[in-house]
C-alpha cells in the first residue's frame, strides 16, 4: 500500500529521507521536496526503505531517465534528476558526511568529470536466459540490459559466453578483458596514472572512471603539499596510487 508524504533531505546511496507515520524511511526514486506516494518496501528496526510510486509535485529539475531500466537496475542512482541537481544533491551529501564524521564545515562544489555515459571501467553482468543484464537494487533478481545496453559503461552489451550465469568485463588502459568472476587466470593489466603505469590483476581494485585516478591524485597532492622528508600512510593503498604519487 502506498502512503502520501513529502520527501526531505537527500542522503547517501540514492536515498531521500522520509518521515512515515514518525519513522525515518529511506526512499529511492525520488527528489528532496516532491510530494510523492512511497511504497515501504523493507522494515527495519530503526529504519524503513520503500520506493517512490507516484510523484504527485515534482522537483523542477526532475527529468525522465535517459536509460529506460533507470530505477528497476540497481546501478545509477540518480537519472530522474538533471545534471545541474545531481551534482548538488552529491555535494550536500558529501558536505553532510565531512560535517558529520568529522566536523569539517565543506563548501566546495562537486564538478562534472567528463565522460557522463560510457565512461565505466569496469562492470560484472549477470546473465538471465543467455542474455546480459545488472542487479536490481538489494535484489538477486537480473535486470535485462536494453537494447541499446548499458549507457554507462565503456562496453555497453558483451557477447555472454555459452553457459556463463556472470560475466566481469574490464576495460583498462592496457585493453578490453572479459573473465568469469573468481577466474581471472593471473592476467595483469595496465592502467596510467599520474605519468605513471601501474601494473595490477585483472580483478583487482582500480578506480572505475578513466579521468578518476588522475583527479584525485591530483586533489590529494595539492592539498597535502608533501615535502622532502615527510612520511605518508595510504590505507587501503591498492596498487599504491596515492603512495606512489607522493614518493
Ligand atoms: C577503494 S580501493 C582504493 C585503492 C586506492 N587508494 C586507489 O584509489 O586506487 C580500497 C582498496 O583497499 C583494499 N582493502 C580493503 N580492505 C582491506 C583490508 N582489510 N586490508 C587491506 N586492504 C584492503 C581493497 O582491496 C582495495 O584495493
Amino acid at each position: 500500500m502506498a502512503v502520501e508524504t513529502v520527501l526531505g533531505e537527500v542522503a547517501h546511496g540514492g536515498h531521500v529521507v522520509a518521515r512515515i507515520d514518525g519513522k525515518v524511511t529511506f526512499v529511492t526514486g525520488g527528489l528532496p521536496g516532491e510530494r510523492v506516494e512511497v511504497e515501504v518496501t523493507e522494515r527495519g528496526k530503526r529504519f524503513d526503505r520503500g520506493h517512490v510510486t507516484s510523484v504527485l509535485e515534482a522537483h523542477a529539475e526532475r527529468v525522465t531517465p535517459p536509460c529506460p531500466i533507470a530505477g528497476l537496475c540497481g546501478g545509477c542512482d540518480w537519472q530522474h534528476a538533471g545534471p545541474g541537481l545531481q551534482r548538488e544533491l552529491k555535494r550536500r551529501v558529501v558536505a553532510e558526511q565531512l560535517q558529520r564524521l568529522a566536523g569539517i564545515e565543506w563548501d566546495g562544489e562537486v564538478e562534472e568529470v567528463g565522460p557522463v555515459w560510457h565512461w565505466r571501467t569496469r562492470m560484472h553482468y549477470r546473465v538471465a536466459d543467455g542474455e546480459p543484464g545488472l542487479l536490481a537494487a538489494r535484489s538477486h533478481t537480473v535486470v535485462p540490459l536494453p537494447e541499446e545496453g548499458c549507457r554507462i559503461a565503456v562496453t555497453p552489451r558483451p557477447e555472454v559466453p555459452a553457459g556463463a550465469s556472470e560475466l566481469r568485463v574490464v576495460d583498462a588502459a592496457s585493453g578490453h578483458e572479459e573473465f568469469v568472476p573468481g577466474k581471472a587466470g593471473g592476467r595483469v593489466i595496465t592502467e596510467r596514472a599520474d605519468g605513471r603505469d601501474h601494473r595490477l590483476a585483472a580483478d583487482g581494485f582500480w578506480q572505475v572512471h578513466p579521468r578518476a585516478a588522475d583527479v584525485l591524485v591530483d586533489a590529494v597532492v595539492r592539498s597535502l603539499q608533501p615535502g622532502e622528508g615527510e612520511r605518508a600512510v595510504d590505507l587501503y593503498c591498492g596498487v599504491g596510487l596515492f603512495a606512489g604519487a607522493l614518493a
